[in-house]
């Protein structure tokens, strides 16, 4: 796969587009620098935002149309470069939410746990990967 691909803090409104956070918590993000955009030939394709010192992945979105191209793998090995060997990160995603289990199954994320009915609707697993 040839790739044209970057990454930058992405706006405010970049990230609203795709976005279920509020304009609150997102903008909180960015002035943390803790929002990674991807961006194929300059074009937004989504985002990572992840929590520090404890290096959480909080949110991860691409936007539909391009997906299965390997953006969100690349986001995640992004985040991995700010990581000292041995630290670990954390995440949870919905039980149901089978896309991504598989993207975290596969970028060796292990399950170690799970939160009964921590969403109205849904568990919530929790993952981790020692870096
Ligand atoms: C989950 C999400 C971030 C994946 O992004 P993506 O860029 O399409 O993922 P990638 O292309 O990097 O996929 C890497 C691997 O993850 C797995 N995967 C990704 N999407 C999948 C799907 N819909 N079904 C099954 N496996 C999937 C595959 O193993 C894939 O490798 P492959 O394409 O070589 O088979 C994307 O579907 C999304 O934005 N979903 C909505 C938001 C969301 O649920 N975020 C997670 C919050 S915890």
């Amino acid at each position: 796969m040839d790739l044209q691909l970057s990454f930058k803090k992405p706006s405010l409104l970049e990230l609203e587009g795709i976005s279920t956070w509020s304009e609150k918590n997102l903008q909180s993000a960015l002035d943390d620098q803790r929002v990674i955009g991807a961006y194929y030939n300059d074009l937004f394709v989504g985002y990572l935002i992840f929590s520090k010192p404890d290096w959480c992945i909080e949110d991860l979105v691409i936007s539909e149309s391009f997906r299965r191209k390997g953006f969100a793998k690349a986001l995640i090995a992004e985040l991995v470069k700010q990581i000292t060997s041995g630290e670990s990160i954390y995440l949870e995603v919905r039980s149901k939410n089978l896309a991504a289990l598989s993207l975290y199954q596969s970028e060796n994320f292990k399950r170690i746990g799970i939160r009964q009915a921590y969403y109205s609707d849904d568990d919530a697993i929790i993952m981790r990967r020692i870096v």
